[in-house]
């Protein structure tokens, strides 16, 4: 769909969109048509992983739901999904009355995520795009999840991400995410793109990257927020160690700021 018939759908469907409209960053929306562009080699990827519904769960991840109730404490209302997938955070958080966005770099994603709303009877929007560049003003969510995808990137890629959702917060916005951790028996299996990233050659996300961390690097690459919550996470399931961390964190002030105070 072009840039401008959206906008005027969005138009004819009055006030609520009015916002969308306002934050959408128009000019960025051009940038993830192209087929051949590394973006387009990706999208495809995932087109084929969500086609074959290995990501359309119904039930929205215990992170998410505790996420939700700190929202409702602080009065946050619009929150991005970054990486929505099949869409089970974005409807989770249209039902419990929040100003839902959706942004997914698979058009299978996005248009399984609004078939998914429609039958719902709920309001949500969604976008395609590659979350290294968010086609969003500065400072507009309260709040961004980035559940189980900002590691499949390399590590430059997480940095540019990270960037962006710093960008698009609100000041104390909140971003929730997690990491792969090393300790992970899957950590250095696969085919080796670059220093702690691997390609899965190998089960449902065969092709797709990962990138591992620890504690200390985890921290490093959030070092422009305040870490509210780090929970390491472990689970034995079929003698793999299954290890990553969640991480709730909060932009305390716009980046010059930040860079300014450490000179
Ligand atoms: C493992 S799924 C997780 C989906 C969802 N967050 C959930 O928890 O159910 C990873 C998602 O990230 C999306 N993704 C991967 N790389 C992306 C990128 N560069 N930009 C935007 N989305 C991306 C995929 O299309 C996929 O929907």
């Amino acid at each position: 769909m072009s840039v401008k018939l959206l906008v005027s759908r969005k138009r004819e469907r009055g006030l609520r969109t009015l916002s969308f409209d306002f934050i959408l960053l128009i000019y960025q929306y051009k940038k993830f048509s192209k087929e051949n562009s590394v973006e387009g080699e990706v999208m495809a990827e995932w087109n084929q992983i969500l086609r074959r519904k290995e990501y359309s769960q119904e039930n929205p991840d215990e992170i998410v739901v505790n996420l939700a109730s700190i929202l409702e404490k602080r009065k946050f209302k619009r929150v991005l999904d970054l990486g929505c997938g099949t869409g089970r955070h974005v409807i989770y958080l249209a039902e419990g009355g929040f100003e839902a966005y959706g942004a997914d770099i698979s058009e299978t994603g996005v248009k399984q995520t609004n078939t998914r709303l429609r039958s719902r009877k709920l309001e949500a929007e969604i976008i395609k795009c590659d979350m290294k560049s968010i086609p969003f003003i500065d400072s507009c969510f309260e709040a961004v999840i980035c559940v189980r995808t900002i590691y499949h990137q390399k590590l430059k890629e997480i940095r540019e991400t990270i960037s962006e959702i710093h960008r698009v917060l609100k000041k104390n916005g909140l971003l929730l995410t997690n990491f792969h951790a090393k300790r992970s028996s899957k950590y250095r299996k696969g085919i080796k793109i670059e220093e702690n990233t691997f390609m899965q050659e190998n089960g449902p996300e065969r092709g797709v990257l990962h990138h591992f961390v620890d504690e200390n690097e985890l921290r490093e690459l959030l070092k422009d927020f305040k870490i509210v919550d780090l929970e390491a996470k472990e689970k034995m399931r079929d003698g793999y160690l299954r290890s990553h961390f969640n991480v709730l964190a909060e932009k305390t002030s716009a980046l010059w700021i930040s860079k300014v105070s450490k000179l």
